[in-house]
């Protein structure tokens, strides 16, 4: 492999302590196998507003459209709640992920063995879950026009957000979800809300069509409150969940607390793939900056690791040692290893860099195990 480029933006709140562990297992990867990667840094969100009065300079929206992959922390947090909308740390992540057009985001949710009890649901609803949400990030709600807050002749304020979809925008969306269904169970449902909205309408129309590319998958099709009831009442009969910007952030916190925490998923961010097979892509954890926890070196530094796997499985075609890295995260939760927020009764809650050195060791003896 040639040497690619990594950017590394932490970001704010709990970004920065979960970045440092990240780097620790980046590290490894190049002491130890050979991992031919130049990782540089620079500042998001919050921590780019401070420094230079905006939530993404173009300088970082220059080197992440020029980086072979973009692993991202965390963005927000109160201190810049009074800030105004567009130099809000959110619309620094938005607009990286509009600017470098990472329309799929891939949201995984995998039931860990020995997590099963850290979920809020009971062990025999979620044994079992491994799912796929397949989320358009780059259009919807998020982005359509006219939107703001006006006053009205008469008087009133308004807020106005508008929904919209074109064809294609779904058609592309579906397009990854089939294929990834092809390299799991084979099975794609399309979410939208087609019973009141518009969007829905052409939303399932579109994703009927190109079914009919993939007859080897099976498709159906659900509302998204439906489909958040069954979430949480029969998780185990999902395998890819196709779905609009906005039930996506929805229905992805949701399926991330089936796993136990929201500090283990992992996310990636695709574009569309080049003539030459390449696509940008941004990792990140889907949790946020968890304000309330930061600077107390107790965050979970898993889901951010995990989002490096799927750098290595996705970006850089290391499928094999993804999968080191996956075996040396099931292997510290089987020793007890836990955070508090997957910590439950009884159990010692460890900090972020002591969750960081049991990974290193796990992938030693997972390395060793393995040659
Ligand atoms: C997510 C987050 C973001 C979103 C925020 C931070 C803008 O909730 O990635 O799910 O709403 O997309
Ligand atoms: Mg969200």
């Amino acid at each position: 492999m040639t040497g690619k480029r990594l950017l590394l933006l932490a970001g704010d709140g709990i970004g920065p302590e979960i970045a440092a562990e990240l780097r620790r297992v980046v590290a490894w990867f190049v002491e130890n196998r050979n991992l031919q990667v130049a990782l540089e840094e620079d500042l998001v969100g919050g921590a780019a507003y401070d420094r230079h009065g905006t939530p993404l300079a173009d300088s970082t929206l220059e080197k992440a459209s020029g980086a072979d992959a973009v692993l991202l922390g965390a963005v927000g947090g109160p201190k810049w709640d009074g800030v105004a909308r567009h130099h809000r740390p959110e619309a620094g992540l938005l607009r990286l992920r509009k600017e470098m057009d990472l329309f799929a985001n891939l949201r995984p949710a995998y039931c860990r063995p020995a997590l099963q009890s850290s979920s809020s649901l009971k062990d025999d609803y979620i044994a079992g879950v491994d799912l796929m949400i397949v989320r358009e990030l780059t259009g919807g709600v998020y982005f359509g026009e006219p939107r703001g807050v006006d006053r009205m002749p008469d008087g009133r304020r308004r807020g106005l957000d508008t929904q919209v979809y074109y064809d294609d925008e779904i058609e592309r969306l579906l397009d990854v979800a089939f294929e990834i269904a092809r390299s799991r169970r084979n099975k794609v449902t399309s979410v939208e809300k087609s019973n009141v909205m518009e969007s829905g309408v052409l939303w399932r129309q579109v994703a009927t069509e190109v079914g009919q590319r993939y007859p080897d998958v099976e498709l159906d099709h659900m509302y998204s409150d439906n489909c958040a009831m069954q979430l949480v009442r029969a998780p185990t009969r999902f395998d890819v969940i196709a779905t609009d910007n906005l039930f996506g952030d929805l229905l992805s916190d949701c399926a991330a607390m089936l796993t136990g925490s929201l500090g283990m998923l992992p996310s990636a961010s695709l574009g569309a793939r080049s003539e030459a097979g390449i696509r940008k892509a941004l990792y990140e954890p889907v949790h946020g900056s968890a304000p309330d926890i930061a600077g107390k070196g107790v965050a979970n530094p898993l889901a951010m690791i995990l989002s490096f796997g799927m750098c290595l499985r996705y970006s850089l075609g290391l499928g094999a040692e993804a999968e080191l890295l996956e075996t040396a995260v099931d292997g510290l939760l089987s020793r007890g290893f836990r955070t508090a927020d997957i910590a439950g009764p009884g159990d010692r809650a460890v900090s972020t860099s002591s969750m960081g050195d049991a990974l290193i060791e796990e992938l030693g003896d997972a390395l060793e195990r393995r040659e």
